[in-house]
């Protein structure tokens, strides 16, 4: 694999993966189709080769565009999309297109070219699970963890354009034979996250005085994964992964919102109560927790980022040394949410 396009390769786990290939696979060339969207930013490729990585600023959608990047490469990775729940449930609209007719735009050229295609996809699909406390075995039984055989039940607007876009995916494989893996992954945390996002939204409202928000109890639980982890593994299911299969990644990472807020004060030196509870979001899933063992023993993946405290030290570090990268977008961020009640 010598050309590859990685989709939405500016923001913030596209970004991560383009650097993660340009470190390690010195053979691969690397074209970046990113629309450059609110989400996406230039800066997240500074210092990258020139040679060996094109940005190409343009719109998953444009299908004569995608069809003229598409007959030139090997392989195409796919993580543009519209990303956070909240702004979905306030317009669905770019969800469902980006998501949606921009999945449909690229599958269509690859199955055209007869190109490698990877869908990069989320743990949302299989809406949430309950609590640990409030099953008998305490979350480790059979069907408590999400697998790839777990039903489809997504719960808002974005993670139902993500379940829909795999579908596609599956009858595309089924139907014309299109060369394509998919991976749903739990959540990402490291740096160039969006500031709209938990974690990074957390540290940037300590950095600059404002106290922390936290929805509803703060009981939901995410099965966080590094980002770099993400990367490695999408990278080996690129590769390695059979096709027609879906690989489900992350570390075995499950924290509660509350507990990663008070690490995050903490760690600030903080008080560990010194945040707000403010309005839930409407539709919040309750927990999410990936069983990893298919890609773990098929291809043989491990994580190496599995000390949450001390990831969360190096993201705050990062997000502290890199004000000018966040700090023009933080009052809107703020006043948006503020809107909301948030
Ligand atoms: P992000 O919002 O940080 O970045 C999305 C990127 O896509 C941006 O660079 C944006 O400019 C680009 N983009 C948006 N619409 C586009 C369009 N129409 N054409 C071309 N480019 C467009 O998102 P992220 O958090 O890095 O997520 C990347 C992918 O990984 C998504 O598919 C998401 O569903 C998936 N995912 C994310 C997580 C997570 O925790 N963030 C977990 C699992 C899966
Ligand atoms: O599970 C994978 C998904 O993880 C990805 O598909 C999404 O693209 C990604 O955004 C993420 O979705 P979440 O909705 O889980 O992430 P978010 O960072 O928005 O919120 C994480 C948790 O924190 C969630 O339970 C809501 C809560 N939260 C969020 C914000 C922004 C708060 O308590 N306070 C906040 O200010």
């Amino acid at each position: 694999m010598k050309n590859i396009i990685v989709t939405g390769g500016a923001g913030f786990i596209g970004s991560n993966f383009v650097h993660y290939v340009v470190n390690n696979h010195p053979e691969v060339h690397v074209t970046v189709l990113d629309k450059l969207t609110y989400a996406g930013n230039r800066e997240n490729l500074a210092g990258l080769p020139a040679d060996r990585v094109k940005l190409v600023v343009g719109d998953i959608a444009d299908a004569d565009l995608v069809d003229r990047l598409v007959q030139k490469t090997d392989a195409v990775v796919h993580y543009a999309a519209e990303s956070h729940n909240d702004n979905s449930l306030k317009d669905p609209f770019p969800f469902i297109q980006t998501n949606i007719i921009g999945t449909y735009t690229l599958i269509e050229a690859c199955r055209k070219h007869n190109v490698r295609y990877h869908h990069v996809s989320t743990d949302e699909v299989y809406g949430d699970l309950p609590l640990r406390e409030d099953l008998p075995g305490h979350g480790e039984g059979e069907g408590e963890k999400f697998t790839a055989e777990t039903p489809y039940n997504p719960s808002s607007p974005y993670s139902s354009s993500k379940a829909g876009s795999d579908l596609l995916v599956k009858a595309w494989v089924r139907s014309f034979g299109l060369q394509a893996t998919i991976s749903n992954c739990s959540n990402n945390y490291g740096p160039y996250q969006h500031i709209e996002k938990f974690i990074p939204r957390q540290i940037t409202n300590i950095l600059k005085g404002i106290r922390p928000k936290l929805y509803g109890d703060g009981k939901n639980v995410r099965d966080w994964i590094h980002t770099n982890d993400h990367s490695s593994a999408v990278w080996l299911i690129l590769t390695k992964g059979k096709i027609g299969e879906t690989y489900l990644i992350g570390a075995d990472g499950e924290e509660d919102n509350k507990t990663v807020m008070e690490i995050i004060l903490e760690e600030m030196g903080q008080s560990k109560d010194a945040y707000d509870h403010v309005k839930d979001r409407a539709g919040h899933d309750l927990r999410y927790a990936i069983d990893s063992t298919k890609l773990r023993e098929e291809l043989g993946w491990t994580p190496e980022f599995t000390n949450f405290r001390a990831g969360m030290k190096d993201t705050i570090d990062w997000y502290t040394e890199h004000e000018d990268w966040w700090s023009a977008e933080k009052e809107a961020v703020e006043s948006n949410y503020a809107k909301n009640g948030q």
